[in-house]
Order: structure tokens, then sequence, then C-alpha cells
């Protein structure tokens, strides 16, 4: 949640080296987790469709930001980018023993307008 009564609590005296500007990112991404969960909730939480309409794309806006940054710390960071293939890697292994399709997961819902794409190919 934001900290609304200092205006300023983000900001950085310099310029971040790479290694901060990862820990700044990360950071980052925890934030836009936490709002897809808070618009999540507040779009199950009602029924009407015009703020079901707004509050969904919304938080689908944020997956997508998590996508951005998610991207640019691979960009930014190589071994960091080895680190998450490795972790997908496992679990396309995990998928493989179970007989399943790696590929499944573009069956689900197709984002509602343009992406980052994916991180896979
Ligand atoms: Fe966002």
């Amino acid at each position: 949640m934001g900290a609304f009564p200092n205006p300023f609590p983000g900001n950085v005296e310099r310029k971040m080296s790479n290694a901060e500007l990862m820990q700044a990112l990360r950071h980052d991404i925890s934030g836009e987790l936490e709002a897809i969960f808070l618009y999540d909730a507040h779009y199950h939480a009602t029924d009407d469709v015009v703020a079901k309409e707004v509050l969904g794309d919304i938080r689908d806006e944020e997956k997508a930001h998590v996508g951005e940054l998610m991207t640019l710390m691979q960009y930014l960071d190589p071994k960091e980018a080895a680190f998450f293939m490795e972790g997908e890697t496992e679990v396309h292994e995990m998928l493989e023993k179970l007989g399943m399709d790696k590929k499944k997961k573009t069956e689900i819902a197709p984002a509602a307008g343009p992406t980052v794409g994916s991180l896979v190919e």
C-alpha cells in the first residue's frame, strides 16, 4: 500500500546501480502482485457489470506489468534470467514426467490487449 502522507517515499538521491535497480524491480513486482490480488478480490466482490469490466481490465493490465518488469530484469541481469529459465525448465520437466502438455498454459484466458509476449519463446 502507498505511504500517502509522505509524497517522496521512493525517491533516490542518486542514480541506482544495476544491482540496486534489480532490487527496486523486485519491489515493483511485489507491488504489481499486490495490486492484482486486490483488484481480483474487488472484481469477485461485486456483481456490478461495469465495475467488473473496469476492475478486471485493470487487474489484467497489472499482470502485463509483471511480465514487463520480469522481462526488464532478464535484460538487465542475464544471470537472473538464467535462474528464471532454470525454474521454467524444472516445471516443464515435471509436466513431462506427469505426461502433461507444457503448452497447456496457452489455453488459459488470452490477454485482452497487447502483452510483452511469451517469456518462453
Ligand atoms: Fe501496474
